[in-house]
């Protein structure tokens, strides 16, 4: 694959073959997003690898529980939008993907954040490089409850900056519509 058409096949991907995804791949892919820069080279990252199927559903069970309860405190926007499929007994926030990569990592490092969004697009490009399909599951940051965080093995005092599932895709669906670029001002 040209690194164009890595660009326009990168996609969030919502709908995975039933398929495996072995280990060896997944940490072939993490060592990959290891090459991302990060803030003086701090390279803040961790990483869980989740694979098991009835983890993925006590999680998405979890994130749903804790996300309806924030709408029934703090109606809002996101309510509007999500509180329907969150309610959905059937609706897994992560579309039964055989697997996800939580990145977490210290808040003490100002730029944790940062960092790993940059991390997570590289385990994007290699995922989608090796025909797989991945998508940030913002939902999945929810977990609370202090048993689930350390049965999957995340330290007291980490954060999850994103949860990204990986699985072999059903189809790579058609680009989403991008705005022109906003460029605020040329100066030359
Ligand atoms: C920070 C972040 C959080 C996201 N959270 C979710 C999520 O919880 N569930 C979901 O289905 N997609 C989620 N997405 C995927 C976006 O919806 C998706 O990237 C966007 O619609 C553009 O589509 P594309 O990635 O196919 O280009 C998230 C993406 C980002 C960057």
């Amino acid at each position: 694959m040209t690194f164009d058409d890595l660009l326009r096949n990168r996609r969030s991907i919502r709908n995975f073959q039933q398929k495996d995804v072995p280990l060896e791949t997944i940490k072939e892919i993490i060592k990959d997003s290891c090459l991302a820069p990060s803030a003086s080279n701090g390279q803040p990252c961790n990483f869980i690898i989740i694979k098991n199927r009835d983890m993925m559903e006590k999680i998405s069970a979890e994130c749903k529980k804790n996300l309806l309860n924030d709408f029934a405190d703090s109606p809002g926007p996101m309510k509007e939008r999500y509180e329907a499929i969150l309610q959905d007994e059937k609706f897994n926030i992560f579309y039964n993907a055989p697997s996800v990569v939580y990145v977490v990592g210290s808040p003490d490092v100002d730029s944790l954040d940062v960092d790993c969004a940059l991390a997570v697009g590289y385990l994007m490009f290699s995922a989608a490089q090796r025909g797989l399909g991945t998508c940030w599951i913002g939902f999945g940051t929810n977990i609370r409850d202090p048993k689930i965080k350390e049965e999957i093995g995340l330290p007291d005092n980490y954060s999850i900056v994103a949860p990204l599932i990986i699985g072999y895709p059903q189809l790579i669906p058609a680009p989403l519509e991008r705005h022109d670029p906003r460029i605020l001002q040329i100066i030359s």
